[in-house]
């Protein structure tokens, strides 16, 4: 399909279904959006993959939505040679299907190549369906395999692919370690357009990705404690300071009759501000699920605790704590939502529907 023919059919379908967004205002720390700013079109139904993340268990079973890749996932196959790689990293490949027509994209690439790619290859990724690409924020731990994954795939994505990303995507960032200062890293603006295939697209509002899935734009901080970590830095002005990650932003779907999908990376802006935010830009207030890195590793009690209660007060149907949210977190959230909380492992496939 060309790249016309993308964006035809992407204009339709958004007239179609009413797909649009008014402006917010800039606030400090966020954007402020009015009320059900966004009319999110539904889906009918949303395959969400996690290509890698920080845990893998090939023992694991099938467990409510959640379709495992596992020991047995392909009978007679060498046991050697189908396990996936688990890192700290994380990685989304989503398939939704709006209007009946299917649509995919990619968000977020993990950190080492040749595990990331090879998980790619294990869970049969699409790369020729692939219609865009999504980046949560300018962390290595989501864009680390990037390049090379696309420069190992040029043949199969579109020409002019879009890259949506916030602000900052493209800046140095910094971790104040106990030992000093420590560079993580950065994508680089020319690295990515010497590919020659892919278009950046850089955005400050709600922008949809593919019909039906949105990017958040920048995310309106509502809740007082989750102020961001002092430790974590970008350059700014040649000095470094706090990284506010004002460039952050998070995966929306709405699936009929069930609710928002948000689909996270690190959370740096805090994961209730996050799905609050969800909530007020496109006016829904039920949440289906929650899913992604919650950032909480390492975060004191009382702030793992009252996180934990104000999404309990949100009440998703699914709860998918992942990557950095860490052991102390993840078994508080099964603790306390039982019923609604899933553990995630490398190649777990969701599988959302109406
Ligand atoms: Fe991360
Ligand atoms: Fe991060």
């Amino acid at each position: 399909m060309t790249k016309e023919m993308n964006r035809r059919e992407f204009l339709k379908a958004s007239a179609a279904t009413g797909a649009m967004v008014l402006a917010g205002d800039m606030v400090k720390g966020g954007m402020r959006l009015a009320y059900g700013a966004v009319k999110i079109p539904e889906v009918e139904k949303a395959m969400v993959t996690v290509i890698t993340d920080n845990y893998y268990d090939a023992l694991k079973q099938h467990y409510k939505v959640a379709k495992r890749y596992g020991m047995g996932i392909k009978p007679g196959a060498d046991p050697y040679k189908i396990n996936l790689h688990a890192e700290h990293g994380l990685s989304y490949h989503v398939e939704t299907v709006l209007s009946g027509n299917p649509h995919s994209f990619l968000f977020d690439y993990g950190v080492d190549f040749q595990g990331v790619s090879r998980n790619m290859e294990l869970l049969n990724i699409d790369f020729r369906a692939v219609e865009a690409l999504g980046l949560s924020h300018g962390h290595f731990d989501h864009w680390g395999a990037f390049l090379e994954i696309l420069k190992s795939k040029k043949e199969e994505f579109r020409k002019g692919t879009p890259l949506y990303m916030g602000e900052e995507g493209f800046v140095e960032r910094f971790a104040q370690m106990p030992g000093g200062v420590l560079s993580l890293g950065q994508l680089k603006r020319e690295d990515v357009e010497r590919l020659g295939f892919i278009k950046i697209v850089e955005i400050k509002d709600p922008t949809p990705i593919v019909p039906g899935a949105y990017l958040t734009g920048s995310i309106e901080r509502v809740t007082e404690y989750e102020k961001g970590s002092p430790y974590l830095l970008i350059e700014r002005g040649g000095k470094l300071v706090p990284d506010n990650f004002i460039g952050e932003y998070a995966v929306v779907l709405n699936l009929k009759g069930k609710g928002l999908i948000v689909l996270v990376g690190c959370a740096h802006p805090g994961i209730v501000n996050i799905v609050k935010h969800a909530q007020k830009m496109t006016g829904i207030d039920k949440v289906h699920a929650v899913m992604g890195g919650f950032h909480l590793t390492g975060a004191k009690p009382e702030f793992i605790q009252r996180t934990v209660a104000d999404i309990k007060a949100i009440n998703p149907d699914y709860i998918v704590p992942t990557h950095c949210t860490g052991y102390e977190a993840i078994t508080i959230f099964e603790r306390e939502m039982p019923g609604q909380f899933i553990l995630n492992t490398a190649g777990t496939r969701y599988l959302f529907t109406v």
